[in-house]
């Protein structure tokens, strides 16, 4: 253990056999927790090389349960943002074109929400299914979207725990590697990476989000997948919604066609690359496929299919589901330009409203949450909505609010809102 903590400190040269001694130790918890450590303080301010990587991947992959025939045949990941809903339009989508797709999602953790506490916004939902029921269902429908087994890759659950108290989670190889051990062991040929860019984002700068997501498709290359990154702008929410059932209901919108710009756009280009990748088609054939299910309502039929085979009650869809009862609103007393969104603080205040969780095993209020139109270069005129909140009592409305008016800044001039969400496309 000492010489493998030793190795990594001097920037010496791991072998695939250290790599693998090393992810076994911390499974079977030969490894004490503050060697592992140790070894993550090493990594975090040492670096690892590419093969060092592609080695611990495969060996974390390997620890738990791995899909061997996959179910789906295109995945993708979002490295996390505020107002993410792009799995609950893109996956039915996707679907709608006859990809299958098996996805396993989380759940919110911090400033960032997660797809399952969307999901179990609409009554009945469930998100644990067999693995003979998730098999059946993407038979029959095509698509199933459930929590992670606690078999998938345990090796990155207890890293990410320990790298969690030890500030060492912002390492572009140990999240490469968290990321795509997971993906591996996941079983799909074909991903598509969202790796977000901006001040709601793990990755503040270009050139870390860039260096990340080539280090993923490295990976990904290694172990035989076809891998594909986006990098997209994460310096304002998704779309206007934050929270959970606040989100399904914009998540519907955009399948009906409408929705915030930014949403669609980006829902667009992650279901274009994973219709590309898994069919061997243009981007362009894949656009105009995606744009034209979309518009046709192919999405929409595919979601009311989904959720009803997981047990959700589609009738509750029908209009939006129900908002927590005080509801606030940010009305401009004058004309007023956004310079600058404080994303992370947003992401706060819907934690704050009870839509988040500090702690993974807290509980979540689906019906708290809240709009914000401000995008960076926007003006709004006297009168306009700049953001509401629900809330579920009148001075978290209050504070909320509050909290939203602090992380807005205004000034400087109005800019084109043609700002392209897809920055950059990596792999392609
Ligand atoms: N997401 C993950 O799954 N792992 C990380 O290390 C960071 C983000």
């Amino acid at each position: 253990m000492i010489d493998i903590i030793e190795k990594t400190r001097d920037k010496a040269e791991l072998t695939q056999k250290d790599v693998e001694r090393l992810v076994s130790g911390i499974v079977d918890g030969t490894w004490p927790d503050y060697q592992v450590v140790a070894w993550l303080m090493a990594a975090y301010c040492q670096g690892l090389r590419d093969e060092e990587v592609f080695w611990l991947t495969d060996a974390v992959a390997r620890s738990g349960s791995q899909t061997a025939d996959p179910l789906g045949l295109a995945d993708k990941h979002s490295t996390g943002g505020v107002g993410d809903k792009t799995t609950l339009i893109v996956a039915p989508l996707v679907a709608s074109l006859g990809v299958p797709i098996a996805k396993m999602s989380g759940r919110g953790l911090g400033h960032t929400g997660g797809t399952l506490d969307k999901l179990e916004s609409i009554p009945g939902f469930r998100v644990t299914l067999s693995r003979a029921d998730i098999t059946k269902q993407v038979e029959r429908v095509g698509l199933a979207v459930v929590a992670q087994s606690g078999e998938l890759a345990p090796a990155d659950r207890k890293m990410y725990a320990l790298r969690d108290v030890t500030a060492t989670v912002d390492s572009i190889p140990l999240i490469a590697v968290s990321i795509m051990s997971k993906k591996l062991a996941g079983g799909s040929p074909n991903i598509v990476l969202d790796v977000k860019v901006g001040n709601g984002a793990f990755m503040q700068s270009l050139d870390r989000a860039r260096e990340l997501a080539q280090l993923m498709v490295r990976i990904g290359a290694y172990h035989g997948r076809n891998v594909r990154a986006l990098l997209t702008g994460m310096d304002c929410p998704l779309g206007f919604a934050v929270g959970n059932a606040i989100e399904i209901n914009e998540a519907l919108s955009c399948l009906r066609g409408n929705g915030p710009k930014d949403l669609r756009e980006e829902v667009i280009a992650l279901a274009t690359h994973m219709v590309s990748m898994t069919r061997g088609i243009a981007a362009e054939d894949a656009m105009s496929q995606v744009t034209r299910a979309l518009d046709q309502g192919l999405g929409l039929a595919k979601f009311e299919e989904w959720i009803e085979a997981q047990g959700g009650d589609v009738s509750t869809l029908r209009q939006d589901l129900p908002l927590a009862p005080y509801r606030e609103e940010w009305v401009a007393d004058r004309m007023l330009t956004v310079q600058r969104i404080d994303t992370h603080a947003v992401g706060r205040v819907a934690l704050e409203l009870g839509a988040g969780r500090q702690r993974l095993q807290d509980p979540v209020d689906h019906e708290v949450g809240l709009l914000c139109y401000a995008k960076p270069g926007k003006t709004f005129k006297v009168g306009e909505v700049i953001a509401t909140v629900y809330a579920r009592t009148e001075g978290d409305a209050t504070a909320g609010l509050r909290g939203l008016q602090r992380a807005v800044e205004f000034g400087g001039s109005a800019s084109s809102e043609d700002d392209k969400i897809v920055i950059e496309v990596i792999g392609a």
